[in-house]
Parts: C-alpha cells; sequence; structure tokens
C-alpha cells in the first residue's frame, strides 16, 4: 500500500477552479447553451413540418418532463464531483466503467459541433450579407439560387465555418468566468431584445394571424408516434442535455445556488426563446403566402424571402441573422468546453493547447460535414451524408443513451441520500416535495421514456 505521503502531491496545490461567479453567471451561462440554432432554426423548421402547435404541445411536454429531469440530474452529478464529465464519473465511481459514459458525451460533443458548426458557418456568412445590403433579391427563386450556389461552393462555407469556430476558440481561451460567463450575460440580454423587435415586426403585418393560429391552435390529428420521437430528440439537444454539457456547467455551480430552480428557469426560458422565434417566423411566412413546412432551409431561404418583402425588410434581416449568430456562438462555447476542459483536467494540458487541439479536430471533422452541401455530397455513409449523419447519430442516438445513462448514474449508483442533499443544498431549500417529484422521474419516468424513443430510433420498437 502506498502511503499517505507518497500520494500527496509533492508539488505546489494547484489554484482553485474557476467556477461561475453569481446566480445570473449561472444562469446566463446555461441558457447560453440552451439557447441557439435549436430554437431558431430547428425548432421552427420541425414545427412547421409537424403540424404546428400539437408539436409544440408535445414538444413541451417533453421538455418539462424528460429535459428538465436530465437537466437537473447532469447539474447533480457535476456539482457534487466538482470535475467536468469524465473526472465526475471517475470521482464518484472509482474504478468502475462509468468513466465511459463520459467518454461519449465527448464523442458526442465532437459530432454535434461538427454540424453545427457548419450551419453556424451559414449564418455568419447570411449575417454579413445581410449586413452588408448584399442579400436582397427581388425573385423568390433568387434566394433558392443564392443559397443553393452559397452552399455549392467548396471554399466560402468552409471559410465561415472556421471563423464561426475562431470566434468560440477566443471565448473559451479567456476562461470560465471571464468568456464564458461574461460573454453570454452580455450578449443574452441583446438577443431577447432583438428578438422581440422581430415579433414585433411580425406581429403587426396584414395576415399575421394565420400565422399565429399555426402555431398556437393545435390539431392533434397531426400527432404520430414520430412526432413524439422527434420532439423528444429536438428537447434533448434543446436544453444541450444528454452529452456532458450542463454536467460540466453543473461543476462550475456553487453549493449555495438552488439547482432545480436554476434548471426549471433555464428551461422555462429557453422554450419561451423558442416561442417567440416562432412568433417572429410564422406570421410572416402566412402573411407572404408562403409555406411552413420547408425543413432545414427555412431559416436560409424563408427568412430572407419573407423579410425583404417587407417595409424595413433589410433592418430587420440584418438583425434576425445577428441575433441567431449570437445564439449559435453561445452553444458553441458550451460544446467546446466540454473537451477542452476534459483535456485540461483529465489529461493536465494547458488550455491554449486544449482549445486549440480541440478546435483543430473539430474543424477537420467539421469540414467533411460543411462539404457534404458540394464536394461530398454525393458521399453516403449508412444512407446519409455526413452533415446528416452527425446530426442523425448526435441527436437521435448519443443524446438519448447519454440521458440513460445519466438517469441511471444518479438514481442507481448515488445515494439517494447524496440526491436529496445536492437537490435540497444539504436541506437548506424548503423544496421536498419537488425533489420527490424529480426522484420519481429520474427513477422511472425519464429513463422508461427515453428507452422507448431510442429502441424505437433503432428501429428496434415500432411506435
Ligand atoms: N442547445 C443548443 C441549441 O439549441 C445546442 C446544443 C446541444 C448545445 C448540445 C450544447 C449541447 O442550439
Amino acid at each position: 500500500m502506498a502511503k499517505y505521503s507518497e500520494i500527496q502531491p509533492q508539488t505546489k496545490q494547484a489554484p482553485p477552479r474557476e467556477g461561475f461567479t453569481s446566480t445570473l453567471g449561472v444562469i446566463a451561462a446555461t441558457l447560453g447553451s440552451a439557447v441557439g440554432l435549436g430554437n431558431i432554426w430547428k425548432f421552427p423548421y420541425m414545427t412547421g413540418q409537424n403540424g404546428g402547435a400539437a408539436f409544440l404541445f408535445i414538444y413541451i411536454v417533453c421538455v418539462t418532463v424528460v429535459g428538465l429531469t436530465i437537466m437537473i440530474s447532469e447539474f447533480i452529478i457535476g456539482r457534487h464531483a466538482g470535475a467536468a464529465t469524465v473526472g465526475a464519473y471517475k470521482k464518484l465511481a472509482p474504478g468502475s466503467k462509468w468513466y465511459l459514459a463520459g467518454t461519449s458525451n465527448i464523442l458526442a460533443a465532437f459530432l454535434i459541433m461538427a454540424f453545427y458548426t457548419t450551419v453556424a458557418g451559414w449564418v455568419y456568412a447570411y449575417a454579413f450579407q445581410a449586413m452588408t445590403g448584399s442579400l436582397s433579391f427581388s425573385r423568390p427563386e433568387d434566394y433558392k439560387l443564392a443559397f443553393a450556389s452559397f452552399t455549392g461552393d467548396p471554399w466560402l462555407p468552409l471559410f465561415w465555418q472556421w471563423i464561426a469556430l475562431a470566434v468560440t476558440g477566443a471565448v473559451i481561451l479567456a476562461g470560465v468566468k471571464n468568456g464564458i460567463e461574461r460573454i453570454t450575460k452580455t450578449l443574452l440580454p441583446v438577443l431577447f431584445v432583438l428578438l422581440l423587435l422581430c415579433d414585433v415586426r411580425a406581429l403587426t403585418l396584414d395576415g399575421a394571424s394565420a400565422g399565429l393560429a399555426f402555431l398556437f391552435k393545435p390539431d392533434f390529428s397531426k400527432i404520430t408516434g414520430v412526432t413524439i420521437l422527434l420532439a423528444l430528440g429536438l428537447s434533448f439537444f434543446k436544453l444541450s442535455v444528454g452529452m456532458g454539457t450542463m454536467t460540466t456547467y453543473g461543476s462550475y455551480i456553487d453549493k449555495n445556488q438552488n439547482l432545480i430552480s436554476t434548471a426549471a428557469k433555464v428551461m422555462f426560458s429557453d422554450t419561451l426563446v423558442s416561442i417567440l422565434a416562432g412568433i417572429a417566423i410564422f406570421p410572416a411566412v402566412f402573411a407572404f403566402g408562403f409555406q411552413p413546412d420547408a425543413g432545414p432551409s427555412l431559416l436560409f431561404l424563408t427568412i430572407p424571402m419573407v423579410f425583404s418583402s417587407m417595409p424595413l425588410g433589410q433592418l430587420f434581416l440584418a438583425m434576425f441573422f445577428v441575433l441567431t449568430a449570437i445564439a449559435a456562438t453561445g452553444a458553441m462555447i458550451s460544446l467546446l468546453e466540454v473537451p477542452v476542459s476534459y483535456l485540461c483536467e483529465e489529461r493536465k494540458w494547458p488550455r491554449w493547447q486544449a482549445t486549440a487541439a480541440s478546435v483543430l479536430g473539430i474543424a477537420l471533422l467539421g469540414s467533411t460535414a460543411t462539404l457534404s452541401t458540394s464536394t461530398l455530397s454525393n458521399f453516403t455513409l449508412f444512407g446519409k451524408t455526413m452533415f446528416d449523419l452527425f446530426d442523425f447519430a448526435s441527436s437521435n442516438i448519443l443524446l438519448p443513451a447519454g440521458g440513460i445513462a445519466i438517469a441511471i448514474f444518479v438514481s442507481r449508483v448515488l445515494s439517494t441520500k447524496v440526491i436529496f442533499a445536492e437537490a435540497t443544498n444539504n436541506g437548506q431549500l424548503k423544496n421536498h416535495r419537488l425533489v420527490t417529484a424529480y426522484y420519481f422521474s429520474v427513477r422511472y419516468l425519464a429513463p422508461i421514456a427515453i428507452a422507448i424513443i431510442l429502441l424505437n430510433s433503432l428501429g428496434l420498437v415500432k411506435l
């Protein structure tokens, strides 16, 4: 057996671990991670394709029951361990294979970043073009041509993807407090204000009410098993859960913060942003006689068409893409922090080296997603382009699988005492009913619901 003196590090104590400094900082950073392309790109196009209000309703159920449960669980794991995703499992279940759950989180972060930075690059490019006024055409078809020729070019989208990665890397280099917390605290209010302005503009259009009816009047005949599946997948992607981001951020939360109420506030605000994005988009789509079901291109085709055909359109178009770029950047920061914190804490790399290596890795993998619309458009694996494969594998397989692992870890590996201690701040908070509800959900409801959805995605169970 090693003697105590041999286990003790001989060198000086490491500096204290960086963390978020205030309640507002915690909310800003976690909300900055949750709010992203998911709200402004995925949520509207999926709602548009899946029947509007009925999809919104199912999505809200998924996010409040399953998404919230997993978010609280990740906070508990991260804060209790005081370590980022892989390290947290090593600390809480030493000598077991649970650290592999953390390793798969890092893989998921890489896969999401690979296609997320592609779309973020498109958004950066559109924001730039809208600001310089070069995104204005007279015929609707020209918007389609412009998008096709931009994404069909092998170099330009790569250039913008790398710019998006460079911006994200710069924030990560600045650290948890001066980078992540400060940037998200500054930019989130800007995003809210810009979104509200776009909402006012959309709501004052003639014919806006058809769009509102689409978003808020449910037609439940449109709901199928697949709709539920898609809504659950979106709720994971939306709340950034199932892949270690919230575990890592949880490790930066101090002992006085209320984990359940933080998670609930983030979930509520994130859903509000999605609805506000829907209010900015659907009334305008209907008012101008476009279809809501354009799919992933909704943001890049319909929105420029819609905005530029209305008064002050260029200004609102530029605003809209700038706000989307801001939202995408907050989410990318949290994704990049997953491999960076792992390399720093577990492999003891300096932060700059960890950031540079991760950015480089994502740039390489991500290039294949970006080139899916040009040079690699005919290259498929499992019948999907690289872009679609990364999206599918992460959202439909890795995130739900990660979610189940997290739920099982919390409810079966951590003791009930630890869960209650973390969720009530050692009995200081009077929220026992909430904690009991959470406990039921994490032990039974969430893992069973996710398992059914996951088996369905893998084709093993038919919904
Ligand atoms: N939640 C982010 C969005 O909606 C995406 C994301 C997923 C970020 C997973 C981090 C982790 O855009």
